[in-house]
């Protein structure tokens, strides 16, 4: 029964992504961690500074973690960081800043976290942002990708031993459900760059949500019986700062069912603290495994995939391509 009013919530949309989704969905769905689930564990958390990441700080030290706060803008972490431990007293939470956008940055970061620390548990990227002009990071990247897509990846390059140290970690890509408008395709290094016609925030964002999921797959793929598991999620509809900023008439249009912050944290927070199995496609919402494309779309076609790894390899300067050397 559980199944099919599952799945009907989710083709709806409507009714899946906002809070009458997770709250229905909340009684079948698997248990929660038990206390204490993440004591002596480690997880980072970027765009941790508002919205679902910062809810996702406390949710995660809810469970005994130390919980590595990420953000690029220091006042703002310093905040959030002190908003957290003063409503979770005893909270072990470490304030890190580095724009996951600009690639020296995540260089630069990862080689002193490394530094410090001996394994991580969780990486959870969820950074993100919808710009309505086109704007470049330092290495000339169309910012989104950057943020969404290139960041994340190097830093997944670059934290892959500290991921590797315990028996078990987990990676999640915080994706959208606006993914599914825009099916991987192979897009020029113009396209990926939304440098193929006038600026359109939205496109861009489906686009790099997209290409989140795919990356996850492949990540999980390569990392498949390492100990190291990899998921793409998205969190709903969910009332934050950034929806307000960049979406404000279908906030204002949908803000009595908009989920509040630790519901849009859950899945993500979930999959970290259980690692539960996954099958291909690694795509997660309500704690329960999603498909990456709806059934009127064409499934992802396999050369496009391996053509945008490469791109997303040559485009980070990864020394080797992780992705396909496993593959
Ligand atoms: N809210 C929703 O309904 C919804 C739906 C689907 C998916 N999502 C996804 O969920 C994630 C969180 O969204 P949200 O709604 O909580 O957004 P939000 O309130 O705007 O929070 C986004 C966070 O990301 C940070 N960030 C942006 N660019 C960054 C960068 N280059 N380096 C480091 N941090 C950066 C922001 O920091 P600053 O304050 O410094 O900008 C902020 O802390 C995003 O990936 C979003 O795409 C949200």
């Amino acid at each position: 029964m559980g199944g099919v009013v599952d799945t009907a919530l989710d083709r709806s949309v409507v009714l899946g992504y906002t809070k009458l989704g997770s709250g229905v969905r909340r009684l079948w769905w698997p248990a929660d961690p038990p206390a204490n689930a993440m004591a002596g564990k480690r997880v980072v958390v970027t765009g941790a500074t508002s919205g679902i990441g910062e809810a996702m700080v406390g949710s995660f030290a809810r469970l005994g973690a130390t919980v590595h706060l990420l953000g690029r803008d220091a006042a703002k972490v310093g905040r959030s960081a002190g908003a957290v431990r003063a409503s979770l007293p005893g909270s072990e939470v470490v304030e890190e800043v580095c724009d996951v956008s600009d690639l020296d940055a995540v260089r630069a970061w990862t080689t002193d976290l490394a530094g410090r620390v001996d394994a991580l548990h969780g990486l959870v990227h969820n950074a993100g942002l919808m710009p309505k002009r086109r704007d470049e990071t330092p290495q000339g990247h169309e910012v989104q990708l950057a943020c969404h897509v290139l960041g994340p990846h190097l830093m997944t390059v670059q934290l892959l031993d500290l991921l590797q140290a315990p028996d078990r970690a987990a990676v999640v890509f915080m994706s959208s459900g606006g993914m599914y408008t825009a099916p991987l395709q192979r897009w020029s290094v113009d396209e990926l760059e939304s440098r193929d016609g006038p600026y359109d925030g939205v496109r861009t964002y489906a686009r790099t949500k997209r290409m989140q999921v795919v990356l996850a797959d492949e990540w999980a793929k390569t990392l498949t019986g390492s100990g190291v598991h990899v998921y793409g999620a998205h969190p709903g509809w969910v009332e934050t700062p950034g929806v307000a900023e960049a979406l404000p008439v279908f906030r204002s249009v949908t803000k009595p069912l908009l989920r509040h912050v630790e519901d849009g944290a859950d899945t993500a927070v979930w999959l970290v603290a259980t690692c539960p199995e996954s099958k291909p496609g690694h795509f997660w919402h309500d704690r329960a495994q999603r498909p990456t494309t709806f059934g009127w779309q064409r499934h992802q076609d396999p050369r496009a995939v391996v053509a945008f790894v490469n791109q997303v390899s040559a485009l980070t300067g990864t020394e080797r391509n992780v992705l396909s050397e496993h593959n």
